[in-house]
């Protein structure tokens, strides 16, 4: 795992801000959701959301409704021994824009399609050092959508190279796609047995240089990296997420054997749902928790918190989150609470596992426009889905607080983004999905 160095005097400075910002998400975030005051912190969990807001019930507390015993794979997934696993071939294909280079270098193992869950992720080159410690905890498929335009494109295929050669794990479990836009072609595709196979013993290739990305000052179009990911997956069930969020340990077995429980939905019809895994991220020089005990253990500590706590609260304000933490610190995972996106979530991005038949990405927003994954959840929202939030799985963020930080050009295109947002991609999406109420854009 990669550890990074501690930085104290930065920790302390940081500590004292983290109090002000605190003090103030508390003032916000712990409040009785429907009324007006402010209720005093109390308790040992005051860092944690509480339960029993709107849009939300616990799955225990009514047990002897009008509902008959079915398994989670019963009612939500009768299809799942029906998939079929396809062979990972390599195929170009024009997508939004794009030229694809699906399954350029694909994982040694790959699964049936009903016995395990695909990581599905993107990135761009000097983030592929991610997968390794992703990969140690995850030990089943991922699919990597890698963002190679121009020159990139070498440095990419020695990237991957070093990776595959040096990571066995990444290499029997990780199957790359690679991407790039019509307009920034690389000069050429080597055939993969001529790119050299790196020695083990030297350094890994440097990332540290300008990448073409940046000197042609492109926007990564994150959302054509996901579909990408999430599409070229071959299992049924995918956890579309990014790539410096690590999952907790023995994930995929657990999750499988939730399948045969009892389904925590009490609607009578089955729902469409999801199952999310709440994010956390450590103060940096923290090794991330890879188990719920240690996850708690530091989140008491203040050592943990939730995601984006600082950047975007409302964002990853997970629902239940103070009973999340005293739940599932067992071998098994359940659902704690079955939400849905109503206020005060209606900013809620959660990641998730779900299937390939949930709505896509909207191609049309860049990771720097911000709210990238808001038309999604929007249009899970007025479909009504269900959000299964599981106890005892989490994402945890590679370690760093992450803080807003002023950046004009950024802002400039946030706002460009949030116009396109309202103004055109808003009644585009209420003329194909209708509305519904409490569910907002
Ligand atoms: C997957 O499906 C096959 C046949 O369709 C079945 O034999 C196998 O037990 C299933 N595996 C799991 C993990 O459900
Ligand atoms: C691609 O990378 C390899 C290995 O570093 C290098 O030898 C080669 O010259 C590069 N090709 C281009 C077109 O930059
Ligand atoms: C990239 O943006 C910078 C600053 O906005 C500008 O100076 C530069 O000319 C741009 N480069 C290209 C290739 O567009
Ligand atoms: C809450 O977080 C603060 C720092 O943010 C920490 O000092 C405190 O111990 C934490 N309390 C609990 C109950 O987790």
């Amino acid at each position: 795992m990669v550890m990074v160095g501690t930085r104290r005097s930065a920790l302390v400075r940081g500590s004292v801000f983290l109090n002000i910002v605190f003090a103030l998400y508390v003032l916000l975030h712990l409040s009785p959701p429907r009324g007006n005051s402010v209720s005093p912190p109390h308790g040992p969990h005051d860092n944690l959301t509480q339960q029993g807001e709107a849009g939300e019930y616990s799955p225990d507390s009514d047990l002897d409704g009008p509902l008959q015993w079915a398994s989670v794979q019963e009612r939500a997934h009768p299809d799942l021994h029906l998939c079929s696993t396809p062979q990972l071939l390599p195929r170009a294909s024009f997508h939004g824009n794009h030229w694809v280079l699906f399954n350029h270098l694909t994982a040694i193992e790959q699964p049936a399609c009903n016995a395990s869950v695909t990581y599905t992720t993107h990135a761009d080159y000097t983030y592929l050092h991610n997968l390794s410690p992703l990969v140690e905890r995850w030990r089943g498929p991922i699919s990597v959508a890698v963002f190679a335009p121009g020159e990139d494109f070498n440095a990419t295929l020695n990237t991957i190279a070093f990776l595959r050669a040096c990571r066995p794990l990444v290499a029997q479990f990780t199957t790359f796609h690679i991407f790039f836009p019509v307009d920034h072609l690389p000069s050429s595709i080597p055939k993969i047995e001529d790119v050299l196979v790196p020695s083990c013993s030297l350094p890994p290739p440097s990332t540290n240089g300008p990448t073409y990305k940046s000197s042609h000052n492109l926007t990564y179009p994150v959302n054509v990296a996901r579909n990408v990911a999430r599409i070229a997956a071959a299992t049924y069930f995918v956890l579309a997420s990014d790539v410096e969020l690590y999952p907790s340990l023995n994930f995929i077995s657990r999750f499988l054997a939730l399948m045969s429980t009892r389904d925590a939905s009490r609607e009578t019809k089955p729902h469409r749902r999801v199952y999310v895994l709440p994010i956390f991220e450590v103060k940096s020089g923290i090794r991330p928790p890879a188990t719920k005990t240690s996850l708690v253990r530091l989140l008491r500590r203040g050592a943990a918190i939730p995601f984006h706590k600082f950047v975007c609260p409302q964002c990853h304000l997970v629902p239940g989150l103070r009973a999340w933490a005293e739940s599932g610190l067992g071998e098994t995972l359940t659902v704690t609470t079955v939400a849905k996106r109503h206020a005060p979530y209606t900013r809620w991005e959660p990641i998730y596992v779900g299937t390939n038949l949930e709505p896509l990405y909207e191609e049309r927003l860049s990771w720097e426009g911000r709210s990238d994954k808001m038309t999604q959840m929007y249009i899970m929202c007025v479909l009504d889905y269900e959000f299964h939030v599981l106890d005892n799985a989490f994402l945890v963020h590679r370690p760093g607080i992450k803080r807003l930080r002023k950046d004009r050009r950024r802002d400039e295109q946030t706002a460009a983004q949030n116009a396109l947002l309202s103004n055109t991609i808003t009644p585009e999406l209420q003329l194909i999905y209708g509305t519904r109420p409490h569910c907002v854009l």
